[in-house]
């Protein structure tokens, strides 16, 4: 896989302008979602580099990470001539960065594609890395490939106008990525004020849990090995997702990382020794942000059975998990029993 250009921008102008010079095209989309069109377009729509470019707009939320949707953006690109060097600009959160990319990649077998990631989610995670896709048959991204974008401008100034939910749900990656790097970077951001933000502060973070990303995808750009490693919260918290998704309940992606993060560590303390310490404080700085996922017995073996599909499974009915040791000591492939994943239900239901 090619390697991502990963851009920490100070002046939007200047980068996407640099960005969309270098990549030769003929001409220039730019996707984005109506909630976008609205709170982030106007920071880029007078640049002088956007002057000749098309717009192709979709319904925001994950719910129309659809084929539909994707549909929608083809005929958007062939109707406005799109060749194999047209260019597109996804400008949005993850369901515009996934969605567009996968449609660049597939338009004309694969037309490139340059990601402006306006959330939090995004920006530390969707954006970067090169996966792509849409949801189906009530899996979350069940269809995609990996390609990554040619380059990814990172600008914080798009976080001012994100509401407070969608700024926690982006948080939560960072988190995760702080308990598969170091200590000192899981220290600071469970030190982190999120009742009164420091947007500078932010974006040294950002920049920091950027970086655990990229390293990590740099040696496994296909997810063989350690990019499982970012998987730490997901096998429970997508549970919880599409569990949600079925019963027409809205759970950010985000949120439900971080519940899934205190059952996998609830699981990496039983089964890895992970320091009782450090789970007890993480439990306790996600409890007090995101509250908790509202389920019953009832649902256990829905929820087992949506673990057991995950497209990361190595084995047909097996559960996988990536679990801890400690902050930065990290297992993959660990497969849990039935016992297991419902005692660790069993203890989530009981905060
Ligand atoms: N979101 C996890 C990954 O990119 O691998």
């Amino acid at each position: 896989m090619a390697k991502q250009d990963v851009i920490l921008s100070r002046c939007l102008e200047d980068s996407l302008s640099a960005v969309v010079e270098r990549v030769p095209h003929d001409r220039l989309f730019v996707l984005t979602d109506t909630v976008t069109l609205r709170l982030c377009w106007p920071l880029v729509s007078g640049l002088p580099c956007m002057a000749e470019a098309q717009m192709i707009t979709i319904a925001p939320t994950d719910e129309n990470k659809t084929l539909e949707s994707l549909a929608h953006v083809w005929t958007s690109l062939q109707r406005g001539g799109a060749t194999r060097r047209s260019l597109m600009i996804c400008l949005g959160g993850g369901m515009v960065t996934d969605l567009g990319g996968f449609a660049a990649s597939t338009f004309k077998r694969g037309i490139a594609y340059v990601n402006v990631p306006t959330t939090l989610l995004s920006m530390v995670d969707a954006a970067v890395g090169g996966k792509t896709g849409i949801n189906f048959g009530g899996m979350k991204n069940e269809v995609g490939v990996f390609n990554p974008a040619v380059a990814v401008v990172l600008d914080t100034a798009f976080l001012r106008s994100l509401d407070r939910e969608n700024l926690l749900s982006g948080y939560a990656e960072m988190l995760k990525h702080g308990l598969i790097s170091t200590t000192e970077h899981w220290a600071e951001l469970m030190n982190f004020d999120l009742e009164d933000i420091d947007y500078g502060r932010l974006t040294d973070l950002v920049a920091e849990s950027v970086g655990v990303k990229e390293r990590i995808v740099e040696e496994d750009p296909h997810e063989h090995g350690i990019r499982k490693a970012l998987n730490l919260g997901h096998t429970v918290g997508h549970a919880f997702e599409e569990l949600a998704l079925e019963e027409n309940r809205t759970v950010l992606h985000g949120y439900a990382v971080a519940w899934g993060l205190v059952c996998e560590l609830y699981l990496s303390t039983c089964r890895m020794g992970f320091p009782r310490d450090k789970f007890h404080q993480t439990r306790q700085f996600v409890k007090e942000h995101y509250g908790r996922f509202p389920f019953t017995c009832k649902h256990y073996p829905r929820l087992l059975e949506l673990m057991a599909h995950d497209k990361k499974n190595l084995e047909v009915g097996q559960v996988n998990f990536t679990l801890l040791a400690d902050v930065g000591d990290i297992h993959i492939n660990q497969t849990a029993t039935r016992e297991e994943i419902e005692e660790m239900l069993d203890f989530y239901q009981s905060e």
